[in-house]
């Protein structure tokens, strides 16, 4: 079903947008990764036979590069998935305002631009697929993540605007809400965790990063993927403008 699909998928030289990546390879979809990360990106582009830009999609022009690139290899976009974004955590009055400035434009305006860019190619075809990373921090907050929590409660806001835009051209535009997925980012917050507290790393996961959810595990990021594979068949063309939890019912409560 994915076969030949184009893909554009940012952040992908790691984690979660890396899993999103080999699923789609695996698929026989034609991926186009994306990230900053030139050397990283180049390797797993290599190993999987895709195609890759190196971007900063925190600068409007290289946004704008990716689809360029996209359309001139493919002629089409089919599916695009923003997946690339850091974390910074700060009080309020000593967060950093170029951090802010940062993190908002890659993680809020490079998504619309993405979006904005690839969509009359989805129009045209009466097929698009639109999938935003986002986080449980679209849907609730947590102290000292001013910048990450806004990102993606503007993203959720992105997600519904574009899926009411899309729905009369049979593209769907959703989100999923992971909480913590192991990847290396985690991986490095859980050990300095472990460290700062003097506790081992199994219960900074489950006693500090989990205390909210029911299930008390990390995501893997091959579960995140499955999800996207979900969302990109034709049977799931009925779901859009949602914002997808798997977060072991962390905002259930
Ligand atoms: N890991 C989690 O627990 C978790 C939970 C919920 C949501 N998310 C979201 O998933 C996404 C990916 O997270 P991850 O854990 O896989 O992180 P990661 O650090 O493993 O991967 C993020 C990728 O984004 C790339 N990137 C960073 N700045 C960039 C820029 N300016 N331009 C292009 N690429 C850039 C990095 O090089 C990296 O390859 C993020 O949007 C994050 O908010 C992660």
């Amino acid at each position: 079903m994915l076969k030949d699909k184009v893909c554009i998928v940012t952040g992908a030289a790691s984690g979660i947008g890396l899993a999103i990546a080999e699923m789609f390879a695996a698929e026989q979809a034609k991926v186009v990764m994306v990230d900053i990360n030139e050397a990283q990106l180049k390797a797993h582009c290599e190993r999987l036979g895709s195609e890759y830009v190196v971007a900063d999609l925190s600068k409007r022009e290289d946004c704008k590069n990716v689809v360029d690139v996209t359309a001139r290899l493919f002629e089409k976009v089919d599916i695009l998935v923003n997946v690339a974004g850091i974390q910074t955590v700060s009080p309020i009055e000593d967060f950093p305002e170029d951090k802010w400035d940062f993190m908002i434009n890659l993680m809020l305006t490079a998504p619309f631009l993405l979006t904005r860019y690839s969509w009359p190619f989805m129009k045209a075809q009466k097929w698009g697929r639109v999938i935003n990373l986002n986080s449980i921090h679209g849907l609730v907050a947590s102290e000292f993540k001013s910048a990450y929590v806004s990102a993606k409660h503007g993203l959720s806001g992105l997600t519904k605007t574009t899926a009411l835009e899309g729905g009369p051209f049979g593209i769907t535009v959703n989100s999923i809400c992971p909480s913590y997925v192991q990847t290396p980012l985690v991986d490095k917050q859980i050990a300095a965790q472990a460290a700062t507290h003097g506790i081992s790393e199994e219960e900074v996961v489950s006693k500090i990063m989990l205390q909210k959810a029911a299930v008390k595990k990390l995501l893997q990021p091959n579960e995140v993927a499955s999800v996207v594979k979900f969302l990109c068949t034709d049977e799931a063309s009925m779901i859009t403008g949602s914002t997808m939890t798997i977060d072991g019912g962390w905002t259930a409560a």
